[in-house]
């Protein structure tokens, strides 16, 4: 982790939305973020994420609570005066201008001079390695230049808050994954602080310092991705983030928050997590790559006994689909060499795990 030092740059003090005056869809959001941060909202699609943003911002106003950048409140600041750079998914460049107006437009509003605007254009096109294409205009670019062009006026004021919103959508896989490395290049050399929206986990992960995930208006956990990965506090982000396996069971002891549980494959201990009690049911979250796969032929702890159905090639993995007794799927992600065991159909196997990869939740 990079240390961003103790001072806070943007809070978030019990803030909430209601468009109707009676429904909540942000219901009392708080967070710290450090200057230069980068952090990402994630969650599913209408759980609040542009809404934040959208109030951030200024285009929406705040039903109650405080949004403050540098210690003073922002809630009455008109939206041009926050300073806020703002990148969308859908580009929003102006279609009559070419890609150099459309990135001095910005400074010519803020009164720049002439001169200045012109070098400032010049340094922004470049950053963005678009120094070729300042006399186009944006219909004469791929969709992966516009969204450069995009960041480039985002930036080119030197706001030291970006906002944004899904950024990457509209981009093929291939286009998206450079960009998300061309956005961390611009964010580690400049220095300025993100707010960052997405639906998609593997974006925020590999992306964010910290991410908040939403669902239905509330924050589940706001973490950096190896904890949120790691250590979810609950099932909702066990689910949401990556791929996981649950295992019904039922707690048989619970002792320094460290849970036995008894399913109809075995019994295994996993890491209690909050709210669960002795003898309580339970579900037990594995990630795919955390199972081991053992013959039956000797009995071991911290093992489920289940039966081959199927296996799938992916490249540089195998997926396994088990059958738990209850005829639920487990799946186990297993590296393409060697090791990567074959099954005849129906065939029992034991799959391994360690405790500290498996939490029951209640
Ligand atoms: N301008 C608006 N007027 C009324 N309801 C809205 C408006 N914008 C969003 N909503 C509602 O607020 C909720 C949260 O939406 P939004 O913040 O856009 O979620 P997300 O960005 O996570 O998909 C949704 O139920 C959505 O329908
Ligand atoms: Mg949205």
């Amino acid at each position: 982790m990079k240390d961003f030092g103790s001072e806070t740059f943007l809070r978030f003090d019990n803030v909430k939305k209601s468009y109707d005056q009676k429904n909540l869809v942000v219901k009392g959001f708080d967070m710290d973020v450090k200057e230069g941060e980068f952090i990402t909202l994630l969650g599913p699609s209408g759980s609040g994420k542009t809404t934040v943003l959208m109030m951030l911002a200024g285009f929406e106003s705040v039903t109650s609570g405080d949004i403050a950048i540098s210690g003073k409140s922002i809630n009455s600041t008109a939206p041009n005066k926050r300073n806020i750079g703002m990148v969308f998914q859908n580009y929003a460049l102006f279609p009559h201008m070419t890609v150099a107006e459309n990135l001095a437009y910005p400074l010519s509003v803020r009164k720049m001079p002439k001169a200045q605007i012109k070098e400032r254009v010049a340094q922004y096109l470049e950053l963005v390695e678009l120094s070729a294409f300042g006399d186009r205009r944006p219909g004469q670019l791929s969709g992966g230049q516009k969204q450069r062009v995009a960041l480039a006026r985002a930036m080119i004021f030197q706001p030291s808050l970006i906002l944004m919103d899904e950024p990457l959508g509209a981009l093929d896989k291939n286009l998206r994954e450079q960009m998300q490395f061309e956005i961390t290049r611009l964010h580690k050399q400049i220095g300025f602080t993100v707010i960052y929206v997405t639906h998609d986990q593997t974006e925020a992960l590999s992306m964010s310092d910290r991410i908040a995930v939403f669902n239905d208006g509330v924050v589940q956990q706001c973490a950096p991705p190896s904890e949120l990965y790691e250590r979810p506090v609950n099932a909702f982000v066990a689910d949401f983030i990556g791929e996981n396996n649950f295992v019904a069971g039922q707690v048989t002891n619970l002792t320094d928050g460290v849970a036995q549980v008894k399913t109809d494959a075995g019994t295994i201990t996993a890491r209690a997590a909050e709210g669960l009690t002795d003898g309580a049911a339970c579900r037990v979250s594995i990630r795919p790559e955390k199972l081991f796969i053992h013959p039956t032929d000797h009995a071991h702890d911290n093992a489920l006994t289940v039966t081959f159905n199927t296996r799938i090639y992916v490249g540089d993995f195998i997926r396994y689909y088990f059958k738990m007794p209850d005829g639920t799927d487990i799946i186990v992600k297993v590296l393409n060499d060697l090791s990567a065991p074959n099954f005849d159909d129906g065939a029992q196997a034991q799959l391994l795990s360690l405790t500290n990869d498996c939490t029951a939740f209640p």
